[in-house]
C-alpha cells in the first residue's frame, strides 16, 4: 500500500474504533440546555463523549463519535471521566493512589449507575467505578439542576484495602472538551484590588490556577472560571463554560489542552502538601464543581449561576436581606457605649435595618485596640463596654435597630488569654520562627476541641443574646507553617481544616438557620460556593472607592448573584455619595461612614435612597441582571436587573472615565425587557437641588424599541451615575 493510502487507512480504522459500539452504555446528565454524556464501553472504560447543547433524540447520544474532533488516543484516556493515575494514563491525572500494598497505580472501571429524581428539577446520577484488582471505588456524583442548568459534580472515594491508602491527588470533575481555541478568563488581585480579570487563549499544556494559602485561600484569586469555547465570548453569544469549586480551602483548577487539542478541565482540592491518608473502610467526600454551559456567552452563564446559587445555594437566597450601619471605618477600634449609642440613633436616622459593631469590642487582658492583641478572647472590653454586649443590643433595639457584631473566630494573637492556655490549639511548626499575618495566627479547626470552642463562642453569644440579628465572620490571616499539634497525618491538615469549619458551620446553620451572616476575609478573600452555603452574604473587598467597586462587583457578577454582594457606602474614594449610593445598591447596600458628618442635603438623599431601595430592592436581588456596557471598554459601565415578570427593571450607569467629553454620547441597548410590552423610565435617587432631565409623564417605549435602539441615560461629567426605573405602562 502506497504511505498516503495506508495512513488513511490507519486513521479510518483509528476514527470506526472510536465510535460507538452495539453494546456500549451510555449516561446522559441532562438540565434543559446542557447534556454531559459518558460513554461506557465493552471494555467498561468511562470516557466523555459531549459536553454542550443537549440534543432533542437521546438515542443519537450513541452516534457520536468517541475522542472530539481529531481522534488518535495511544491510551483510550484523554477524555476519561475520571482519570486514573498509574497505569496507561499519559496525561494529567483526576486521581492518585497509593494502595496499602505500595502499588502506585489505579485502574477504574464501571460497576454500574443509577439515577435518582430529587426534589423541584434536580436529578442526582451516580456512576459507579471501580478497579478491578484491589478494593477501591470512586463513586462519580452528578447532580443536574435542570431548569437552572447547572451540574454539580462530585467524588466519593472509598476502599477496604487491609491498610491506610494514600490519595495524592484526588479532583472533583474531569471534564473533557473538544472546541478550535480556548479562551480563558481567570481572576486574580490582592487585599482591595480584588477580581481583576485576564483572558488568556490557552495553548498545549497545562495552565494551573491554584491556592496554598490555607484559610484566606482567594486573596490572589477565586477559584472561579470562564472558558470560551472556539472563539472569545462577548455578553450574548459565544459558548461559554462558566465553573466554580466549591471549596473554600487550597485548590487547584487544571486546564489541559491535550496533543488532540482538546481541553481537560480538573478542578479539586490542592494536592500540594495534601496526599491525604484514607483509612480503611472510610469515605473521602470531594467538594463540588459547578458549571454551566451557555451557547449564549458569559450573561446566559452567569443568569443560570445567579438563578441556581439563590433557590439552591445561598441560605435565604430568595430571602430578605438587612440594610445596615457598620461602624468599621467610622470608629475603627475607638468606641465605647456612649459613643455606639450615638450610632445606633444615627443608623436609625438614617434608616437602616442593623448596626454592626465591627472589630475591638473584646479582650481585657489584652484589650483589642489595634490589630495586635486579643483574637481569641471573645469577652466584652470592660472598659469599652462596662455593661456586656446585653446591653448594647438592648440599646440599638430602642433605638430602632437591630443588632450584629463581628468575629473573627478561626484566628488568635499571640498576645492573648487563649494563646496562653492552648498553645497546641494554633497552627504553627516546632522548631521553626513563628510568622504572622496581620499579627496573628490561625486556630487548628482540624482539631475536635477547637471546633467545639469555635462552635460555643457563637453559640454562647447567640444564646445570651437572642435577638443578636446579623454576624460578620472574619478571616484575615492565611497559614504559615502548617502543622497541627494534634492531627495524626500533617499532609491531611489542609483539608481536615475546611472540613473542621464546615462542620462548625454546619452545627450552627442547624441550630440557627436564619441568621443573617456576612462571610469577609479581610476583603473579599474567601468567596465561595463552598462557603456560601452557610454564609447570606458576602464581603467582596475592603477597598469601597466606589469607582473601584464598580469594576470589582462587576467581576464577582460573573459568578455570583446581586442579593449577596454587601456594597457599603463609606468615604474610600473622591465620588460624591449618590455616586457611592448608587454604586452600593447593585447589590446589598449598607454603610461605613460617619452619619453626623453628613451634610442635610446629603443626609435627606441618603434616607430617600434608603426608601427607594426598599421598593425595588427585590428587582435587583431576584432579578435576571444584564451586563451592558463594560467598564472595561466604555467610557461608561451599565448593567440592570429585570424582573422575572419582565414589568419592573432597574438600570444603573455610572462614569468610569473622566476624559473631555467622556459619557453616554449614545443610547445604551436594554436587554430582558418583553418586546411587546410597553414601558416608562423614571430616573431614581435625584439628588436634593438638581432636576432629572429624564422623567416625563407621558413618553414610553415599546421593549422592542429599547433593546434594539436603546435609551440613553445622560451620563457625562456633570451626570456620572444615574439609576433608572423601567417600568411596564398597563
Ligand atoms: C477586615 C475586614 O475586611 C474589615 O471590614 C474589618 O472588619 C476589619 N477586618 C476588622 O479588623
Amino acid at each position: 500500500m502506497k504511505r498516503a493510502y495506508l495512513f488513511l487507512f490507519l486513521l479510518f480504522q483509528i476514527t470506526l474504533s472510536m465510535q460507538a459500539a452495539p453494546g456500549d452504555t451510555h449516561i446522559a446528565i441532562e438540565t434543559q440546555q446542557t447534556a454531559l454524556v459518558i460513554r461506557i464501553d465493552k471494555d467498561q472504560t468511562p470516557t466523555i463523549v459531549h459536553l454542550g447543547p443537549r440534543l432533542h433524540k437521546a438515542a443519537e447520544y450513541a452516534a457520536i463519535p468517541g475522542n472530539g474532533k481529531r481522534g488518535e488516543d495511544y491510551t483510550g484516556l484523554y477524555n476519561s471521566v475520571y482519570t486514573p493515575a498509574g497505569g496507561r494514563n499519559l496525561l494529567e491525572p483526576a486521581i492518585q493512589v497509593t494502595h496499602a500494598d505500595g502499588n502506585p497505580s489505579l485502574d477504574l472501571k464501571y460497576v454500574r449507575h443509577e439515577t435518582q429524581s430529587l426534589a423541584d428539577g434536580v436529578v442526582l446520577t451516580k456512576v459507579y467505578l471501580k478497579d478491578p484488582q484491589y478494593p477501591f471505588e470512586v463513586t462519580l456524583y452528578y447532580k443536574a439542576y435542570q431548569k437552572e442548568d447547572v451540574i454539580e459534580q462530585w467524588s466519593s472515594i472509598r476502599h477496604t484495602e487491609k491498610k491506610s491508602v494514600t490519595l495524592q491527588k484526588y479532583a472533583s470533575a474531569n471534564l473533557y472538551i473538544p472546541a478550535q481555541n480556548y479562551y480563558l478568563t481567570h481572576f486574580h488581585g490582592d487585599w482591595a484590588n480584588e477580581m481583576n480579570p485576564s483572558e488568556v487563549l490557552l495553548t498545549e499544556g497545562i495552565k494551573v490556577l491554584d491556592s496554598k494559602l490555607g484559610t484566606r485561600a482567594d486573596l490572589f484569586q477565586p477559584p472561579s472560571f470562564l472558558v470560551a469555547l472556539n472563539q472569545p465570548a462577548d455578553e450574548d453569544q459565544g459558548e461559554v463554560i462558566a465553573g466554580t469549586l466549591s471549596w473554600s480551602g487550597n485548590y487547584q483548577l487544571a486546564f489541559e489542552v491535550d496533543p488532540l487539542h482538546n481541553l481537560r478541565i480538573l478542578p479539586g482540592i490542592n494536592p500540594y502538601a495534601s496526599a491525604y491518608t484514607l483509612a480503611p473502610g472510610t469515605d473521602f467526600t470531594t467538594p463540588s464543581f459547578l458549571f454551566t454551559y451557555s451557547n449564549k456567552g458569559k450573561g446566559g452563564a452567569s443568569r443560570s449561576l445567579h438563578r441556581w446559587a439563590r433557590k439552591h445555594r445561598i441560605p435565604q437566597g430568595q430571602g430578605n436581606r438587612l440594610t445596615l450601619l457598620n461602624n468599621w471605618e467610622a470608629t475603627y477600634f475607638d468606641f465605647n457605649e456612649e459613643k455606639l449609642s450615638a450610632l445606633f440613633k444615627d443608623g436609625k436616622k438614617l434608616g437602616v435595618d442593623l448596626f454592626l459593631l465591627d472589630d475591638g469590642w473584646f479582650g481585657n487582658k489584652y484589650p483589642r485596640n489595634d490589630d495586635h492583641a486579643g483574637l481569641g478572647d471573645w469577652q466584652e472590653n470592660v472598659k469599652k463596654l462596662p455593661h456586656g454586649l446585653g446591653y448594647l443590643v438592648k440599646d440599638a433595639e430602642s433605638a430602632g435597630v437591630k443588632f450584629g457584631i463581628w468575629l473573627e473566630p478561626e484566628m488568635v494573637s499571640p498576645k492573648s488569654e487563649l494563646y496562653e492556655k492552648h498553645p497546641d490549639w494554633v497552627l504553627k511548626l516546632p522548631n521553626r520562627q513563628e510568622y504572622y499575618f496581620r499579627n496573628q495566627l490561625v486556630l487548628d479547626l482540624s482539631n475536635p476541641k477547637v471546633q467545639d470552642f469555635v462552635y460555643g463562642l457563637v453559640n454562647d453569644l447567640l444564646t445570651k443574646n437572642p435577638t443578636l440579628g446579623y454576624i460578620k465572620w472574619d478571616c484575615n490571616a492565611v497559614v504559615y507553617n502548617a502543622y497541627s499539634a494534634t492531627n495524626p497525618n500533617q499532609s491531611n491538615l489542609y483539608v481536615d481544616y475546611v472540613h473542621g469549619l464546615y462542620k462548625v458551620l454546619e452545627r450552627l446553620r442547624a441550630k440557627y438557620p436564619t441568621l443573617p451572616m456576612m462571610l469577609c476575609s479581610g476583603g473579599g478573600g474567601r468567596v465561595d460556593y463552598g462557603a456560601l452555603q452557610y454564609f447570606t452574604e458576602y464581603w467582596p473587598s475592603d477597598n469601597t472607592d466606589a469607582l473601584e467597586r464598580i469594576f470589582i462587583q462587576w467581576n464577582y457578577s460573573y459568578f455570583f448573584p446581586a442579593i449577596a454582594s454587601c456594597n457599603h457606602v463609606t468615604d474610600w474614594g473622591k465620588q460624591p455619595i449618590k455616586f457611592r449610593t448608587d454604586v452600593a445598591m447593585m447589590g446589598k447596600i449598607g454603610y461605613d461612614i460617619v452619619v453626623s458628618k453628613l451634610s442635610e442635603p446629603e443626609l435627606q438623599f441618603s434616607q430617600e435612597a434608603l426608601k427607594t431601595y426598599d421598593r425595588i430592592k427585590t428587582v435587583i436581588w431576584q432579578g435576571d441582571q444584564y451586563r451592558l456596557a463594560s467598564p472595561y471598554t466604555n467610557d461608561v459601565a451599565s448593567a440592570m436587573f429585570v424582573n422575572e415578570g419582565q414589568d419592573r427593571a432597574v438600570w444603573f450607569t455610572y462614569l468610569v472615565n473622566s476624559r473631555y467629553k467622556a459619557g453616554s454620547v449614545a443610547p445604551i441597548k436594554l436587554k430582558g425587557l418583553n418586546p411587546e410590552k410597553t414601558y416608562k423610565i423614571q430616573e431614581l435617587n435625584v439628588y436634593p437641588g438638581t432636576k432629572s432631565g429624564i422623567n416625563s409623564s407621558t413618553a414610553t417605549y415599546s421593549g422592542n424599541y429599547l433593546m434594539t435602539i436603546g435609551f440613553n441615560p445622560q451620563v457625562d461629567t456633570r451626570r456620572t451615575s444615574v439609576v433608572l426605573e423601567v417600568t411596564e405602562v398597563k
